[in-house]
């Protein structure tokens, strides 16, 4: 089969890119390295670089044939989309509005896209299922969702169409220089080089870790859908709170780290886990790492990792 992943030098899309060639398929990207990196990008997928927002890279594709698009690349932090949401729109809305067209154009029958579990907003009680409210606090949420809605509509033109709200994704890969996205890489990037977190926000929040190969192993369990318009929420069911977080890096690094609460950032949610029984009835999905073996092995990896 042929791909389109968007955002393959970035930590997600390299990771759905390895899979997917490792397993005999062929691999384009886009990427416009603002937070990925050249290297980042699996040896042997084709890589165009420049924005997914560009007329003119989507308009050089349309006469090439995937089998699927899987529109990954964007720009994943709340807070940036408070700094600049036109960015933000352009980004990750405005580019899934493109690519959906250029799907319809070359007869493309299937999308699949990385929405997040911030359309959920702060949420009571915390648990969300894929039909619980929606009420977005930032503006990358609302464009998640926005997203989400330009799928289903265009789903009506023949295209199967997947929406993933991914959870906290953590794991090897991610990356340790961006200190403004990810919590997992964050806390730990600082924990190794200064031996010090600074933790923006209570102690008391609380996420749904979900490691890196599950959320792969979503990815391509999607591609399997055939029609219509699905979404599917990618997470654990279970609650980690920061502090437990922090404690399990304090506690499997060989010296000590100072931890300091500073205030919160704008629109972040205080405490949010998913219900995933409707992912693992419908597309057999299953979570193979818990938060304290995932955490294990993204440490090992990361004091490899030159950052
Ligand atoms: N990591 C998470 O916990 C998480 C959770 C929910 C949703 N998501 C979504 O998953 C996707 C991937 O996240 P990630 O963690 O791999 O982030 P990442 O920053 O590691 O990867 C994103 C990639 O997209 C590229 N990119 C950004 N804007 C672009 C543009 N306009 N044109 C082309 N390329 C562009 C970046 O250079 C990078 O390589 C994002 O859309 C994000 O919103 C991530």
């Amino acid at each position: 089969m042929n791909y389109l992943v968007t955002g393959a030098a970035g930590f997600i899309g390299a990771a759905i890119v390895e899979r997917l060639i490792k397993e005999g398929n062929t691999c384009t990207t886009i990427d416009n390295l603002s937070t990925g990196s050249k290297e980042h990008v699996p040896h042997g997928c084709r890589f165009i670089e420049g924005s997914v927002a560009d007329v003119n890279i989507i308009k050089s594709l349309e006469s090439e044939k995937f089998d699927a698009i899987i529109h990954i690349a964007g720009q994943s932090s709340g807070e940036i989309s408070f700094d600049d949401p036109v960015y933000d729109l352009q980004t990750n809305t405005q580019s899934t509005v493109m690519l959906l067209k250029l799907a319809q154009k070359m007869g493309c029958k299937k999308f699949i896209y990385a929405s997040s579990m911030s359309v959920y907003g702060d949420h009571q009680p915390p648990e969300c299922k894929e039909e619980t409210d929606k009420v977005p606090k930032s503006f990358y949420a609302v464009g998640k969702l926005a997203s989400e809605n330009y799928m289903r509509i265009f789903s009506e033109y023949g295209i199967a169409c997947t929406a993933l709200r991914f959870f906290n994704v953590y794991g090897p890969g991610q990356n340790l220089s961006n200190l403004r996205q990810g919590m997992a890489s964050i806390f730990l990037a600082m924990a190794i080089k200064d031996h010090h977190i600074h933790v923006k926000g209570s102690k008391d929040r609380f996420r749904d870790f979900v490691y890196i190969d599950d959320v792969v192993d979503a990815v391509l369990r999607s591609l399997n859908r055939e029609d219509g318009f699905d979404v599917f929420n990618v997470c654990t069911g279970v609650a980690t709170t920061v502090e437990n977080v922090v404690k399990s890096i304090c506690d499997a690094l060989p010296y000590d780290v100072t931890v300091e609460y500073k205030d919160g950032t704008p629109g972040d949610q205080f405490g949010i886990y998913g219900n995933n029984e409707k992912i693992i009835k419908a597309l057999d999905w299953k979570v193979t790492r818990d938060f304290s073996q995932g955490m294990k092995d993204m440490i090992d990896w990361a004091l490899t990792q030159e950052f």
